[in-house]
């Protein structure tokens, strides 16, 4: 048998003395109030989407979810009330609906269901715990097309215009593979859809592209190549 500090008085003493600070700890981490966390999602067009909450209330009344931060009957997208065991959901063909946990499923959400939500956890008795999260819903990339006003130029005459046509709303530009670095002779539409060369140089001629992005994925178009005639 190895030694063991328990086996002489003292030792005992230490051990019980830790066993004592070990259970006020306890009773002091514990929450003295229960809580509730919604935690935020990053979606796609066209998914399902749950959004998950975390609570530590055992005498849950009903959960309640609202789009936006307000708790406004008006906002009300989906409901669970229980009620000894039995669970009523609603309002009834409602855009949402609320699972046995609390978490909330929407289905084939669109851009439109970006926002704050909120649920409010009704506890038997008058308690409530009220807590929002935050939906970004992104469309699914499509591989943006790059088209040119002229692909065939002539230096220090014609201008290049070129439009990409994506579904994203953040764009960046390419030349010859690498990020585009703007010179004075180039300008960007302020939707960065639009790139205009004017006057064009030899040094413009090559291969463009454009790529649209989100936080989720992103897309590049097929290269575009302009050809500079000069003397
Ligand atoms: C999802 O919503 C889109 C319109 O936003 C609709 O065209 C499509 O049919 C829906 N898909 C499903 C599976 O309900
Ligand atoms: C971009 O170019 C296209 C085609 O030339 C034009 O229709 C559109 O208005 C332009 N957009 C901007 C923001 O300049």
């Amino acid at each position: 048998m190895g030694s063991s500090s328990v086996s002489t008085h003292t030792g005992l003493v230490h051990w019980l003395g830790l066993l004592l600070v070990v259970s006020l700890l306890n009773i002091w981490i514990q929450p003295t109030t229960s809580q509730v966390t919604v935690y935020s999602k990053t979606a796609l067009e066209g998914t399902n989407v749950l959004l998950y909450i975390r609570h530590t209330a055992t005498n849950v009344a009903g959960f309640l979810w609202y789009k936006g931060e307000d708790t406004d009957s008006n906002n009300n997208i989906a409901y669970l009330l229980i009620n000894t065991g039995i669970h009523i959901r609603g309002p009834p063909g409602g855009p949402a609906r609320v699972e046995d946990d609390g978490s909330l499923l929407l289905k084939n959400v669109t851009r439109k269901d970006s926002g704050i939500y909120t649920v409010l956890v009704q506890l038997q008795g008058c308690q409530k715990l009220i807590a929002c999260g935050r939906l970004n819903v992104y469309p699914i990339m499509r591989v943006p097309t790059l088209l040119a006003s002229n692909t065939k130029v002539t230096e220090n005459k014609d201008a290049v215009v070129m439009t990409c046509n994506t579904n994203q709303n953040a764009i960046e530009w390419f030349f010859k593979g690498k990020s585009l670095t703007l010179t004075e002779r180039m300008k960007l539409s302020c939707d960065h859809r639009n790139l205009t060369i004017y006057p064009v140089l030899r040094e413009d001629a090559g291969d463009y592209q454009c790529k649209g992005f989100n936080p989720m994925s992103s897309a590049k178009s097929a290269p575009l190549v302009v050809d500079v005639k000069f003397e």
